[in-house]
């Protein structure tokens, strides 16, 4: 199979040395690579950055914002089976990127932020038949709820649900919830080096 994964945080820019940015460490993602590639799949890794070492045999491309994964996602979306959405991709971004580190003025400040695109979203509504969409999901509240609505909304084909407690954790509880199932499949603390072969698992049997 050709899967895509993408991984890690992004980075929201303000000026030239501040940014606005999220505590993923990217793990699930590049675990996830790990596995595909030694089962012989064809993997594009997209990630924000990290600290983590390149996996080898994978197409590699770093990104920053969650505007330069959007343009790559969807720059290799045509050719790829299955795509595993492990990055916490920002929902807002800075509406202007100061040129110049911005000073500090007296009294408070505001940030105006815009929304970036839903990526996932986007390809739940231009993917074909063949084409597989794993959307991970990250909730304190509702959870189950909120996730297997995510997953109609969006179009995809599971949804893998987190506990927020597992960011930047070794180990993880997560949820699996797959189109047109009521039933959700759960793996209790697990390393997330072990939670890649569940979701490539996962993976292979959507695309059977
Ligand atoms: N995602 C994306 N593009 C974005 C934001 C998120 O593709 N701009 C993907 C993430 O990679 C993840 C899923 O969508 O697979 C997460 O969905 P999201 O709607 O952001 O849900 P949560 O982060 O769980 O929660 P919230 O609704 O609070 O944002």
């Amino acid at each position: 199979m050709r899967i895509l994964i993408t991984a890690g945080p992004t980075r929201e820019y303000i000026d030239p040395v501040r940014y606005i940015t999220n505590g993923s460490t990217g793990q699930m993602g590049y675990a996830c690579a790990l596995q595909a590639v030694a089962r012989g799949h064809r993997v594009t890794l997209i990630s924000g950055p990290v600290h983590l070492p390149r996996p080898d045999g994978v197409k590699f491309i770093s990104v920053v914002s969650a505007a330069d994964m959007a343009k790559a996602v969807l720059h290799e979306f045509s050719d790829i089976d299955c795509v595993i959405m492990t990055a916490a991709v920002a929902d807002y971004t800075p509406a202007v990127i100061s040129d110049h580190k911005i000073v500090k003025m007296p009294g408070d400040m505001q940030l105006h932020m815009i929304r970036t695109m839903d990526i996932l979203a986007k390809l739940g509504q231009i993917k074909n038949n063949s084409q597989k969409l794993i959307g991970f999901a990250l909730q304190d509240e509702n959870a189950r709820e909120n996730a297997s609505r995510k997953l109609q909304e969006k179009n995809l084909d599971a949804i893998v649900l987190n506990d927020v407690s597992a960011l930047g954790e070794k180990n993880n509880t997560i949820q699996i919830l797959r189109r047109h199932s009521q039933n959700w499949q759960i793996i209790e603390n697990m390393p997330k080096s072990e939670l890649g072969i569940t979701i490539i698992d996962l993976a292979e049997s959507l695309c059977d």
